[in-house]
């Protein structure tokens, strides 16, 4: 089996010499995310404001915060699937916009978005197509990726014979065929029970093990961030701002005894707290918005 790319990521060692750093994946500086109504009557919306985070090669950021908060909207402003309002935006050294031209990153959102009438391979095989490989690579590629979420043996099926966790670890395989250096995840979990939840969990911290690819997580689970993450980016609603970004300081390695220890549950705990304060000072605002606007 190929392996795309077998680095062994280690944040805070230095990738291009000793005291460089690995790289910087996404750095967003001064972001702000205002959707405008497009009939009149509604107000509006401001989605994120004064964003600033630099993700660096090999890290594993999730983002959390209470629904509306402007996760999805963050993460499709790096995939520059919309575009931010004020701030910049750069991917691998170069604006948003490029690196989508690029390919430079794979998307896997709550549902897997498969083609029923494609198999399993032929799905994994698109973006191949898309940007015209040659037929036996994309076969030969697609196969080693559906090998690395191990689906090897349903490579003939169609989607709508897989379970959810299965269809998703094919999404998951998609997003991986052109070998991104950057995989955005939206919620890519949520619909699955807990225990297919953990298990995926797992799956996923050895995928990004062996391939070395940084990955933006959104979760609306508390000990799913702490237990996958290298950092977690505590974001508060109206607009969404970051509050505060804690660095997990686990082990590397994570496995199943990882949520027995006491510095996991201590972290769980500081995230928790991280987010009521932040509930706290986004009621806070509201209130004093409401107060200035009825003065
Ligand atoms: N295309 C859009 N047009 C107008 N408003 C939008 C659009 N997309 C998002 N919003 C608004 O921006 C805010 C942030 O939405 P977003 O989907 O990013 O939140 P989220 O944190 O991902 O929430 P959830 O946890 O529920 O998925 C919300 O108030 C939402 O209504
Ligand atoms: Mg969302």
């Amino acid at each position: 089996m190929t392996d795309p790319r077998p680095v062994e990521p280690a944040p805070g060692v230095a990738a291009g010499g000793v005291g460089a750093g690995p790289a910087p994946v996404v750095e967003l500086a001064g972001v702000s995310k205002v959707f405008r109504p497009t009939s009149g009557g509604s107000r509006p919306v401001e989605a994120l404001s004064g964003i600033d985070l630099t993700i660096r090669e090999g890290e594993f950021v999730s983002l959390i915060g209470p629904s509306g908060c402007g996760k999805s909207t963050l993460l499709r402003v790096i995939g520059d699937l919309t575009s931010a309002s004020d701030g910049r935006v750069s991917v691998n050294g170069k604006p948003a916009a490029n690196a989508r031209r690029d390919r430079d990153y794979g998307m896997v959102f709550q549902a897997p978005v498969l083609f029923d009438w494609r198999s399993v391979q032929q799905n994994v095989e698109l973006p191949l197509e898309l940007t015209g490989r040659p037929a036996p690579e994309r076969a030969a590629r697609a196969k080693a990726m559906l090998d690395l979420v191990e689906l090897g043996e349903f490579t003939d099926h169609r989607p709508w014979q897989l379970s959810g966790g299965m269809q998703q670890r094919v999404a998951i395989a998609r997003a991986l065929a052109l070998d991104p250096r950057l995989l955005l995840m939206d919620e890519p979990f949520g619909a699955l029970d807990e225990m297919t939840r953990e298990r995926m969990n797992l799956e996923l911290l050895r995928i990004w093990e062996r391939t070395g690819t940084t990955v933006v997580f959104v979760t609306h689970s508390i000990p799913e961030a702490v237990f996958l993450s290298t950092r977690v980016v505590v974001m508060s609603a109206r607009p969404g701002r970051i509050t505060e970004v804690i660095d997990i300081d686990l082990p590397r390695r994570r496995d199943v005894d990882t949520r027995e220890l006491e510095r996991y549950f201590e972290l769980v705990t500081r995230v928790r707290e991280s987010l009521r304060q932040g509930e706290g000072s986004a009621a806070n605002a509201a209130r004093v918005r409401a107060e200035g606007l009825s003065a």
